[in-house]
């Protein structure tokens, strides 16, 4: 995820950058940059990769004395990652960094395309930039052409610009993304999260949505809501969180909206790296793990909605099966990593003969990547914890938009019904939002799965894949032996281990099978099971009720508990004494096979 940072004081300023961008490389990041203005000079510095090639390119460099400086580190979204896409993007006496997605970019980079300005990079961010000076050209009023700026932005942006028009002061503007302003004994310090500002600012303002202006040395103090700093740097890198994989959990919410932005248009759904796109006859989706589970359902998702045959194969299996390749037939690699080897390997076979192939990857440029025909990115930030969560998130949410992609162009659906999955998507959004009363009834509940011969996770349709991926964040991180099951097959073999010593976890959404399941519950609750039903319908059997909220759809309800099964894992591996981030025996990137 791009990070932001910014200074204005007399302080030595590109180290400075340095050592602040170097507190957010733990978000993950492809390229970086930094501008400093000082005496009207605005030098600019950007560089791929890490944060050493950036510093070699300012080796020579020194600024101290009074001036501002800004600096990012990109994580690509728009454009793939170079140094020319690298931020900050420059117009003629003016700079910008920006965290978030301009929606609207391509509109305004027409407009200004039209008046002769030339465009250097492939991103959104340049827009906003050339937009402020071509503005300026009708106002001596620099805020106000600042304001005239953003407010023409749709999307999500965090947003400081520099220019030496007015060299004392920045500009900045948050919607959606992360922004504090500190102020420190050196000077004011901006940036995207708390981590960078500890040790250098005593005091912050945590923006609100909507407010935008400009700081200099003197106004600090007309922020709202100005409160002191906390000091230690592990706590503010999780936000305040526990673990690094209870803070993805909690951040689901924010990451799937960025996965979806310029995505949806009312009734439309939109994928522009999509570039001559062939709509395939069948689709065979290939994954390891959590993205197995997503490839699973994906196919549930692609079949009912878009009518194309699927096919489902793990990649370890896949790649020796010798298996029959169709050239007509779409080849799906999904992969957070983009770099695991099984799924990299498959990718290339079904290349060599021939497949066109689709990659649904977290990281740009990674090897699956670069292998596949096109590529959908999910844009869920850097996932830090070894246990997938809102990676899984957002490949889910991206199959099911490419589902519905798919059915709109082969005319399956009405314009009315992309309408209505649009807004269950948007509905789903706010199903994963973390609600207290929910997380701590599952920190209570927790107490009472902790012993017993193991779990079974049962759930129909898609709430099958979901029931396996439950079982397998909680195995990953309890040590706990789990298994995921089609509540239907329970009497073909599996309901032999239950007794009083099993945990069942019913998925039981209202709108999928209710029915169904419940009598499968019923048959595992008459042989003495535990049973933790997740339901909005409170089933007697159970002995234990964890209600999800009245959704008007599965899809709210499958990522509601989706929501559940994550904190459940992450609570009973707390209270087993493990470490969540890094559980035994797993690495976050499976390079080989
Ligand atoms: O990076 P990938 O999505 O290709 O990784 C695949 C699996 O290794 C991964 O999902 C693994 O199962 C996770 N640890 C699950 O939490």
């Amino acid at each position: 995820m791009c990070g932001i940072v910014g200074y204005i004081g007399a302080n030595e300023k590109a180290k400075l950058m340095l050592e602040m961008l170097k507190e957010l490389e733990y978000r993950g990041y492809d390229s970086a940059g930094i501008a400093i203005l000082k005496n009207d000079t605005l030098s600019i510095f950007r560089a791929t990769g890490k944060l050493t090639n950036l510093a070699n390119t300012l080796k020579d460099f020194r600024s101290s004395g009074f001036g501002l400086a800004i600096g990012h580190t990109r994580w690509a979204t728009h454009g793939k990652p170079t140094e020319t896409n690298a931020h900050p993007h420059t117009a003629t006496f003016s700079s910008v960094i920006h965290n978030g997605i301009i929606e609207n970019y391509q509109d305004i980079k027409q407009e200004l395309e039209q008046k002769g300005i030339a465009f250097r990079s492939q991103t959104d961010t340049e827009v906003i930039v050339h937009l402020f000076e071509e503005i300026l050209k009708t106002t001596n009023d620099i805020l106000s052409a600042f304001e005239q700026t953003i407010a023409r932005l749709k999307g999500a942006y965090a947003i400081l610009l520099i220019t030496k028009q007015s060299p004392d002061r920045i500009y900045y503007a948050k919607q959606g993304s992360p922004l504090i302003i500190g102020k420190g004994k050196a000077g004011i310090y901006f940036a995207s999260s708390d981590a960078p500002l500890i040790g250098l600012a005593h005091h912050v303002s945590y923006l609100e949505d909507g407010q935008s202006g400009y700081i200099n040395c003197h106004n600090f103090e007309t922020l709202p809501n100005i409160c002191p700093l906390h000091t230690n740097k592990l706590y503010a890198q999780k936000d305040g969180f526990r673990y690094f994989m209870e803070k993805e959990i909690y951040e689901q919410h924010k990451v799937l909206l960025e996965t979806m932005m310029g995505r949806i248009d009312g009734d439309t759904i939109l994928f522009d790296e999509l570039k001559d796109f062939v709509l395939p006859q069948s689709i065979l989706l290939c994954a390891c793990g959590t993205s197995y589970h997503a490839a699973l359902v994906a196919s549930y998702l692609l079949e009912r909605i878009a009518k194309i045959k699927c096919n489902v194969a793990i990649a370890s299996e896949w790649r020796y099966r010798e298996p029959i390749m169709d050239t007509n037939e779409l080849f799906i690699a999904i992969s957070q990593s983009g770099e695991t080897a099984d799924t990299l390997e498959a990718l290339k076979i079904a290349k060599r003969h021939g497949m066109r192939s689709l990659a649904v990857c977290n990281v740009d440029n990674s090897s699956i990547v670069r292998e596949a025909t096109w590529t959908i990115l999910t844009r869920a930030g850097i996932e830090k914890g070894v246990a997938s969560t809102k990676a899984f998130a957002t490949q889910v949410m991206v199959l099911w938009m490419f589902a519905l992609y798919c059915a709109q162009h082969q005319r399956k659906l009405l314009p009315q019904d992309i309408r209505q999955q649009c807004t269950a998507m948007l509905r789903s959004v706010e199903a994963t939002k973390v609600a207290p009363k929910m997380h701590d009834k599952i920190r209570r509940l927790s107490k009472h799965y902790l012993h017993g011969h193991g779990f079974f996770f049962v759930g129909r349709d898609i709430f099958y894949p979901l029931a396996l991926e439950g079982a397998l964040k909680l195995k990953e991180i309890s040590y706990l032996h789990a298994e995921g099951y089609p509540s239907g097959d329970m009497k073909h073999g599996p309901i032999a281990l239950a007794d009083d010593g099993l945990f069942t976890i019913a998925l039981m959404p209202q709108h999928m099978l209710f029915d169904k399941t419940k009598s499968n519950i019923e048959e595992l609750a008459a042989r003495d099971a535990t049973i933790c039903a997740i339901s909005p319908i409170e089933v007697e059997v159970a002995d234990d009720w964890i209600m999800l909220g009245n959704h008007a759809s599965y899809m709210e309800e499958f990522f509601e508990t989706m929501v559940i099964l994550q904190l459940l894992a992450l609570e009973i591996s707390i209270r087993l004494g493990n470490d969540v981030d890094m559980p035994r025996n797993l690495a976050k990137s499976v390079t080989v096979e």
